[in-house]
């Protein structure tokens, strides 16, 4: 399984989201990176844990795009549907003793290069220029409200 190398153009400059991309980067590398060492136990835990950081990224940034008013919202939640739907089918086949792991990473690699540069950018002005009334709006608590809802 290939490694990501994080460059600058996989950030939206939105460094609550960008953080998140690079923790799923960092969840790609880490898999990776035990291809030879096959503790299946350690390698089902990081799955479930990559798949569900995943979900509750998708969750929080739709979350956030529909706060903002993005107006291809329903296009977008498509695209992480589309993207759960198939990382939910591999990681069924790999609790069923499949060895996914490398389709896995392959997915989620395409995820991260094509859906981070071009859906991701598509939203990324519009809810930097709305972040601060988001903000504003709640006396500062949304993002942390939010953050909380998805990542308890
Ligand atoms: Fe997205």
């Amino acid at each position: 399984m290939q490694r990501v190398e994080w460059t600058n153009d996989l950030e939206i400059g939105i460094p609550v989201i960008d953080a998140q991309h690079q923790r799923i980067v960092e969840y790609i590398n880490t898999l990776a990176s035990m291809q030879d060492d096959i503790d299946s136990d350690t390698v089902a835990k990081l799955i479930d844990s990559l798949v569900d950081y995943t979900f509750s990224h998708f969750a929080f940034e739709e979350s956030l795009m529909e706060e903002a008013g993005y107006e291809y919202l329903s296009i977008h939640q498509g695209t992480h549907e589309a993207f759960t739907r198939q990382i939910t089918v591999l990681h069924s086949q790999f609790k069923a003793g499949q060895d996914v792991s490398k389709d896995l990473g392959k997915l989620l690699l395409t995820w991260l290069i094509d859906h981070i540069q071009s859906d991701d950018q598509s939203y990324a002005p519009l809810v930097r220029e709305k972040f601060s009334l988001i903000e504003k709006k709640s006396d500062g608590n949304w993002l942390g409200n939010t953050l909380k809802k998805f990542f308890s």
